[in-house]
This record gives structure tokens, C-alpha cells and sequence, in this order.
């Protein structure tokens, strides 16, 4: 008899700049590899035509209300979860594991700083083509750790990541984290320990939604 294909698991990671989402998502990909699974790696804005208007905001090219962002963020959060090339209901449905860096954790976050925050909450999670994840994985590192690793690891770095920006924003997330607190499945890792470190703590949360 054929057996029904096994859904994928759809793991978000969020976390302020320097938590080290990138190598994080790398260790976490190439672990669900080794163990047989098959993985998307995404991230959002996507590459959508939505995801260039967002993009042309986000660097300046051209100016948008804080409410234009967050529906263009749900606009183009839509379209990644039902387009049908590759979209994530597409890939969970054919037993593909998806890792997405940033979702609508940071609409909350940023958009629902500058705007009615229960506003974006609501048209985020009750929009019934914006799926929930299995779980979302919140990289938490104080500013003076962020600034330290930023300060580290780059010639040149922003002017607005400053401590006070990162302290905000940091905030901002754990108000978000908050306010889905009934909804959803949030795990706060600290990241300031070695990627080693932090990749086993961040098994020890996605491992038992595995099956594994
Ligand atoms: P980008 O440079 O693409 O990625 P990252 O900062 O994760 O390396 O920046 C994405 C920017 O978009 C980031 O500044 C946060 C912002 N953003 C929002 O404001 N709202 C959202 O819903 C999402 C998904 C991102």
C-alpha cells in the first residue's frame, strides 16, 4: 500500500542583528540533512514582486507608511505561503521540512511598533493563507553582545545599529513574543554562548517536533 507522504515541519527563526540567524539556519538545515530529511531554506521579504517594493522601502528608494509596510509584508507573506512553484504550503505538503528566516514575528515587531500593533497581529494570524509555524525560534542576545559581535565581524557597519536601536527592537520582539504567547509556539534561545552551543539548545526545542 502507498504511503501517505509525511508533512514537513515549517521552522521560523527571528532575532535581532548579530544573533547569528544565518549560521544558526546553516546548522540546522544541514543537521535535518544528515538525518534524511529534505529542507527549504527561505526568508522574507521573499523574492517576490511585492518582496522588491518592500525592499526599495526598507533601503529608501521610496516611502512608505508604516501601515503600507505591514499589509505589503502580509501581502507578500501570502504569496509565500501558497504560491504553487514553491511556496510553503507547497513544500510542507510534499513532506519538505521549511526553515524561514523572519516571518510575522517581525511585523509585530517593527511594523507594530509604528502602527496599531493588534491591527497587524490580527491580519497576520487570522489570515487563513498566513500559516503557523511549528515553531519560531527567537535568537535573543543583549545589545552590548550584539554590538560586540557587529563591531567583530564587519569593516564597515550601519550607522542605526546602535545600542539603544538594538535595545528597542529587542523590546519590540518580546512585546510580539507576548502578545502570541497563546498562539503560538515561541522558544527564546540565548545566543550568546558558541554556535555549537546555542545549535544544541536549538535541537533540544525542534528535536521532539520531529519525530526523529
Ligand atoms: P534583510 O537585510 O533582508 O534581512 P536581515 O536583516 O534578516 O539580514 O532585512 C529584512 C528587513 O526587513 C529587516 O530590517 C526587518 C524587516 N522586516 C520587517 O520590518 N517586517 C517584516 O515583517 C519582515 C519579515 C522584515
Amino acid at each position: 500500500m502507498e504511503q501517505a507522504t509525511r508533512r514537513g515541519r515549517f521552522i521560523v527563526f527571528e532575532g535581532i542583528d548579530g544573533a547569528g540567524k544565518t549560521t544558526q539556519i546553516e546548522l540546522l538545515a544541514k543537521h535535518l540533512q544528515a538525518a534524511g530529511r529534505r529542507v527549504y531554506r527561505t526568508a522574507e521579504p521573499t523574492e517576490s514582486v511585492t518582496g522588491g517594493l518592500l525592499r526599495d522601502a526598507l533601503s529608501g528608494v521610496s516611502r512608505r507608511t508604516a501601515a503600507e509596510m505591514a499589509a505589503l509584508f502580509t501581502l507578500d507573506r501570502i504569496f509565500h505561503n501558497v504560491n504553487p512553484v514553491n511556496g510553503i504550503e507547497k513544500m510542507l505538503a510534499d513532506g519538505v521540512d521549511v526553515i524561514c528566516d523572519r516571518y510575522y514575528y517581525s511585523s509585530l515587531a517593527y511594523q507594530g511598533s509604528e502602527t496599531d500593533a493588534e491591527w497587524v497581529r490580527a491580519m497576520n494570524i487570522n489570515c487563513p493563507e498566513i500559516r503557523r509555524p511549528d515553531i519560531c525560534i527567537f535568537l535573543d542576545l543583549t545589545p552590548e553582545q550584539s554590538m560586540e559581535r557587529i563591531n567583530r565581524n564587519r569593516v564597515t557597519h550601519e550607522i542605526y545599529e546602535t545600542e539603544e536601536r538594538l535595545e528597542r527592537v529587542r523590546r519590540q520582539f518580546m512585546t510580539a513574543i507576548e502578545a502570541l504567547r497563546e498562539s503560538d509556539n515561541v522558544a527564546v534561545v540565548n545566543a550568546a554562548s558558541t554556535p555549537e552551543q546555542v545549535h544544541a539548545e536549538i535541537l533540544s526545542v525542534v528535536s521532539p517536533l520531529l519525530g526523529l
